[in-house]
């Protein structure tokens, strides 16, 4: 019996294909608005944690400012970075933006050592040009920042990652489902 298989497939795919058309939608990098003076030429809608990059690349000087926005709780951190020497989390020079029990956003800057990093705040693998800052609106997280992009490469190899924080202090990411796919190869000048 071919065609109750056929128009399951068919249901399916028809359903896939709603999904991903209202997920595009909702989360349509292109829609986010910031504060003045804050905007960017080109956003990618990340595929996981309701992240979305927003940047500008400054092709004479090798810098990109750039904006990361993820969905989280207000007791949650989320981070983003660039991973010069390989791809995933270990090595990774990265931005931390969480706040405290009173509601100060603060950002954290760290190499991570490997899959349980101490999390010191120090400096990174590359230029941050402009020291780092957070938000916390709406739901999301957003970091501004400026970076020199290692190697002059306008491909990288980024990470980002959302989580939980009990009193202000960050905790483990889940490792299963969305937060281990959140691997991005980056293109800063097309998109
Ligand atoms: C995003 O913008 C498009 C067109 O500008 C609009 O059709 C769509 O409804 C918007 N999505 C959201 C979630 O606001
Ligand atoms: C980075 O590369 C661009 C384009 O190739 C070049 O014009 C620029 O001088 C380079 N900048 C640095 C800091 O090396
Ligand atoms: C890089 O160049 C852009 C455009 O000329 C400029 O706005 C920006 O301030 C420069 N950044 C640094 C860190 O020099
Ligand atoms: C990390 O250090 C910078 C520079 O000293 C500081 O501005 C920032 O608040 C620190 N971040 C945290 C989370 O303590």
């Amino acid at each position: 019996m071919a065609r109750p298989g056929h128009t399951a497939w068919l249901l399916l795919a028809a359903t896939t294909a709603l999904l991903l058309a209202s997920g595009v939608t909702a989360q349509d990098c292109a829609n986010a608005t910031f504060p003045a003076g804050r905007s960017s030429e080109r956003c990618n809608t990340l595929p996981v944690l309701g992240a979305s990059l927003h940047w500008t690349y400054h092709a004479a000087n090798g810098t990109v400012e750039l904006a990361f926005r993820a969905t989280s709780g207000s007791g949650g951190w989320v981070g983003w970075g660039i991973n010069a020497a390989s791809v995933g989390m270990p090595g990774s020079s990265v931005f931390v933006a969480s706040q405290d029990p009173r509601g100060a956003v603060s950002v954290l800057t760290t190499v991570l050592e490997s899959t349980s990093p101490s999390l010191t705040n120090g400096t990174l693998e590359f230029d941050v040009p402009v020291p780092p800052t957070a938000e916390y609106a709406g739901g999301a997280y957003t970091i501004y920042t400026t970076v020199a992009l290692p190697g002059n490469y306008t491909q990288q190899n980024t990470v980002w990652q959302a989580g939980p924080a009990i009193g202000g202090s960050i905790s483990p990411h889940p490792t299963s489902g969305p937060n281990w796919l959140s691997v991005k190869r980056q293109d800063f000048l097309s998109g």
